[in-house]
């Protein structure tokens, strides 16, 4: 229980939680101050909201990018004893995963009493888990707040792989590994994908294992032995330097445009912007590096390309994930 969140003590719990369902937004660890930020509750009139640890409970519902799960239907489940707590959450559901903001023993005490939850890793390659994996936490020794439907299959919304220390260059490989078994998609052997920022390879690396053909740019070179892997092209220079009506003019369409490039969101947009003016490419998976202050509007705009989704990965640091499959 640590970080940067605003600790509540148990108070009188709001009548828009007593009398119905709300959501739970889950901030990624050391980023509640983004979620809230994001959220603006305080903002829109009319709509209550309460923080709870690194737990931010609203009546309303939608999409945010700083939450790395949200509680999509939370109640108050009645638990007066533990016992009585877990046959409460057996009966809605198998799988639960306790958060605890407060009361962690008595949390775990009730996990005990539950059914194992799989501890397996991710294996890259394979599809996310399927079976729905609820949370909970506990209010007051009485109280359980519990949502059977999560955003994430995962613990917390944390992806945890058994990973490939050997292979691969740098541990950024992570950051696409998560992105693309969230999205479910995968570059196929043959596509053509551009890696902008691609120094060491990490990310060349996930591509040209998957067959794919990478045009891969950084101002810095490759590892040698990623740059020599089959279907590996290294260009030293500019990501901005692309234009796309030539690298994916007619015929030529780029299938991903990968970019983990250090610069400012602003200036990726710009670069995004450009190529789906020229329909130069179709999926894009992007890091949004927010360098000092977080830019919230062009996070915004986005969020707002019809079709995109923007998330934070679990192997994200100040850092969001955007991502167009098409
Ligand atoms: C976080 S590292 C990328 C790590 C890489 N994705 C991997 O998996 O190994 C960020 C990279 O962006 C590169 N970079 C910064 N500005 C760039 C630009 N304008 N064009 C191309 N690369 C750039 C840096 O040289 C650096 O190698």
């Amino acid at each position: 229980m640590t970080g940067d969140w605003l600790y509540t003590l148990p108070m009188a719990l709001p009548a828009w939680m007593r009398e119905g369902s709300f959501t739970g937004y889950l901030a990624a660890p050391g980023f509640l101050a983004e979620l809230l930020a994001e959220l603006d509750l305080e903002g829109s009139a009319g709509t209550g909201h309460l923080v709870y640890g690194d737990i931010v409970f609203a009546c309303k519902a939608r999409a945010a990018a700083w939450a790395q799960n949200i509680w999509l239907d939370a109640r108050l489940l009645p638990a007066p004893s533990i016992g009585q707590g877990a046959k409460a959450l057996r009966e809605i559901q198998r799988n639960w995963w306790a958060h605890p903001v407060r009361l962690a023993r008595r949390a775990a005490l009730l996990t005990e009493k539950l059914p194992k939850v799989s501890a397996r890793a991710q294996v890259f390659g394979q599809p996310a888990p399927s079976a729905p994996l609820g949370s909970f936490t506990l209010w007051d020794e009485a109280t359980l707040i519990a949502a059977a439907t999560c955003s994430s299959p995962y613990p917390d919304g944390a992806v945890r792989f058994e990973e490939d220390r050997e292979s691969a260059p740098s541990r950024a490989y992570l950051k696409l590994w998560e992105a693309l078994t969230l999205l479910g998609v995968m570059p196929r052997p043959g596509e053509l994908c551009l890696d902008l920022g691609s120094s060491p390879g990490g990310w060349t690396w996930v591509l040209a294992s998957l067959g794919a053909r990478v045009f891969s740019v950084d101002k810095a070179e490759l590892e040698p032995r990623i740059a020599a892997m089959p279907g590996v092209e290294h260009c030293l220079g500019s990501g901005f330097g692309l234009d796309p009506k030539i690298a994916g003019g007619p015929g030529a369409q780029v299938d991903w445009l990968c970019s983990d490039m250090a610069c400012y969101p602003a200036r990726l947009l710009e670069l995004v912007s450009r190529w789906l003016e020229a329909d130069a490419c179709r999926n894009f998976v992007c890091t949004l590096k927010c360098q000092g202050e977080t830019d919230h509007a062009t996070i915004q705009a986005f969020a707002e390309i019809p079709g995109s989704k923007v998330m934070h990965l679990s192997h994200n640091k100040h850092e969001l994930t955007w991502a167009l499959i098409r």
